[in-house]
């Protein structure tokens, strides 16, 4: 067994684990967040991607252990006193869930291109989202929020105001 300490979404955690544990059983099982979603377990759909010290990752590649020291940040994360993201309204209003299972994973992958890349191009977000797996809508809507989350963003942060 190992002891690790991280964060998740800014909150200090510590955990005594086995050594096969992976970082997405810990979310869901230990830590009971299960907006991360277990899809393939394999590493190809990810249903499951989390940020590792602000870049996306897929949980169920990843063992607890190697999240000694590390910052993560989950679904659960997005949404700050009841109020929706920027990125989770956008979705919504450019109807880009539909089934949902995808969403907190998409949602990641979308936060990790915004933070590298405030204005990304439809290539770059194509490319971000490419490890994310859609049986539902096409993907068109999902870029389409990515972008619109993209000009919002860039609208609060002209008039000052916080993500
Ligand atoms: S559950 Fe991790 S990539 Fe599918
Ligand atoms: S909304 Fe159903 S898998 Fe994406």
């Amino acid at each position: 067994m190992h002891d690790i300490r991280f964060t998740v979404n800014g909150q200090a955690e510590h955990a005594t684990v086995p050594a096969t544990l992976t970082l997405l059983d810990l979310l869901r099982d230990r830590l009971a967040l299960t907006g991360t979603k277990e899809g393939c377990g394999i590493g190809e759909c990810g249903a499951c991607t989390v940020l590792l010290d602000g870049k996306p990752i897929t949980s169920c590649l990843m063992l607890a252990v190697e999240a000694n020291g590390h910052s993560i940040e989950t679904i659960e994360g997005e949404a700050v006193g009841g109020e929706l993201s920027v990125l989770q309204q956008a979705f919504i209003d450019e109807g880009a869930t539909q089934c949902g299972f995808c969403t907190p994973g998409m949602i990641m992958s979308a936060r990790g291109v915004l933070s590298r890349t405030p204005n990304p191009s439809y290539e770059e977000i194509i490319e971000a989202i490419a490890g994310n797996l859609c049986r539902c809508t096409g993907y068109e809507a999902i870029v389409a929020a990515i972008q619109l989350a993209s000009e919002r963003l860039a609208d609060d942060a002209q008039k000052g105001r916080l993500p």
